[in-house]
């Protein structure tokens, strides 16, 4: 099989290109990407000489682009989009560009290359808000209720992935996951950002009450979760998936995250709330349970400390994206305290 995997050079594409060059040896993968300040090549040095991989520099939106590179192409992981909901907050019109227009652009090629699966990866965050105290949870059901542009603009996604099947019969599946964390996540995204400004001997910044609850999926679940719904999952059709976890909030991340790394509450810093802060996204993943077979496998506790771990072995790694025009976003983003 010939897989094309966009944004492959992001957090999730590179861990999904590497598991699946392992899980899948005789399977050829290339992988689509811009570059932007999230790609980078470096996430898949392990992989680069593998004569499965070959990596093709190109934007979604370029339709030029797009049916060039699907030539050939069995099935398609859609992965590729502007991923950070505080960059949304400041610039809204490149995620509406690569999320909206780039992957309309993507299914008209993929419809054009007749491939067998179009498969788009998309978020819980469109399915809107919960309330603290509530025991809800999202399923394939939930209503979409998107709250900031980057939910917004991925809602508009997995609606045009949708129209293209009812209309055009393109063979879809997608997935509404929660939160990652794992190797290689850019460090702008809490958890990295976390454990190094820590290293950094820098304060943990912790919008509004740190009261906000996420569902945490390790990185490497959901890969497994992809290649489920790519080889059993039913044409058509949406599954959520998510994590081990059950309502930890912000601040008990970081102080887990604090006691791993010996640091004390005196590193963490209150700082301005996020506009339209969602309060509690949580996941049921009984659909893909019970018709594929997925279950998350990897606790929070034990892969939490291991991904600590990874980032303090991978300094240069994180270093290096750190600097540059990272930075100047930093000191964009965080400039106000509470
Ligand atoms: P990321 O920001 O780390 O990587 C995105 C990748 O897409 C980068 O390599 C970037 O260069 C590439 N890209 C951006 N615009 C492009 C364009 N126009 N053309 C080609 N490539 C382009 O993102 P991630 O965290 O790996 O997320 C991957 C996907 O998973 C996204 O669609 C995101 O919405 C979704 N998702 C992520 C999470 C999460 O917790 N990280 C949770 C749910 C869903
Ligand atoms: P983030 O990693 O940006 O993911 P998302 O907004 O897609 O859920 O944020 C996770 C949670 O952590 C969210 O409630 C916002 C909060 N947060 C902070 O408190 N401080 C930070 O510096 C960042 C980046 C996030």
């Amino acid at each position: 099989m010939r897989l094309l995997v966009t944004g492959g050079a992001g957090f999730i594409g590179a861990n999904f290109i590497m598991y699946w060059l392992t899980a899948h040896p005789e399977d050829e993968i290339v992988n689509f990407d811009k570059l932007t300040y999230a790609g980078n090549l470096e996430n898949l040095a392990s992989v680069e000489k593998n004569p499965g991989y070959t990596f093709v520099r190109g934007d979604i939106c370029n339709a030029e682009q797009a049916t060039h590179v699907m030539k050939g192409i069995d099935t398609v992981v859609h992965l590729a989009a502007e991923s950070h909901v505080d960059r949304s907050i400041l610039e809204a019109a490149p995620f509406v560009m690569t999320n909206v227009v780039g992957t309309q652009v993507l299914l008209d090629a993929a419809l054009k290359a007749n491939v067998k699966r179009f498969h788009h990866v998309s978020t819980d965050e469109v399915f809107g808000s919960l309330t603290l105290q509530g025991t809800e949870k999202f399923n394939e059901q939930t209503l979409y209720d998107p709250r900031s542009p980057y939910s917004a603009s991925k809602a508009g996604s997995d609606h045009l992935v949708r129209a293209y099947h009812h209309t055009f019969g393109l063979p879809v599946t997608i997935t509404n996951c929660s939160n990652n964390y794992g190797p290689f996540q850019f460090p702008e995204k809490l958890i990295p950002l976390a454990i190094t400004n820590l290293i950094e001997g820098k304060k943990v910044p912790v919008y509004g009450d740190g009261l906000y609850v996420r569902d945490w999926l390790y990185v490497d679940d959901h890969c497994r979760a992809i290649d489920a719904v790519l080889s059993r999952g039913k044409v058509g059709e949406t599954y959520c998936i998510g994590g081990l976890t059950e309502d930890v909030n912000n601040l008990s991340i970081i102080r887990k995250i604090l006691a791993l790394m010996g640091k004390n509450e005196s590193e963490i810093e209150y700082v301005k709330d996020r506009p339209g802060h969602d309060r509690r996204y949580a996941i049921d993943w009984a659909k893909i349970y019970n018709e594929l077979g997925w279950k998350p496998e990897h606790d929070f506790d034990t892969w939490l400390e291991k991904t600590v771990r990874w980032y303090m072995d991978h300094e240069e790694w994180w270093k290096r994206v750190k600097s540059g025009a990272y930075a100047q976003y930093y000191a964009k983003q965080y400039t106000h305290t509470a």
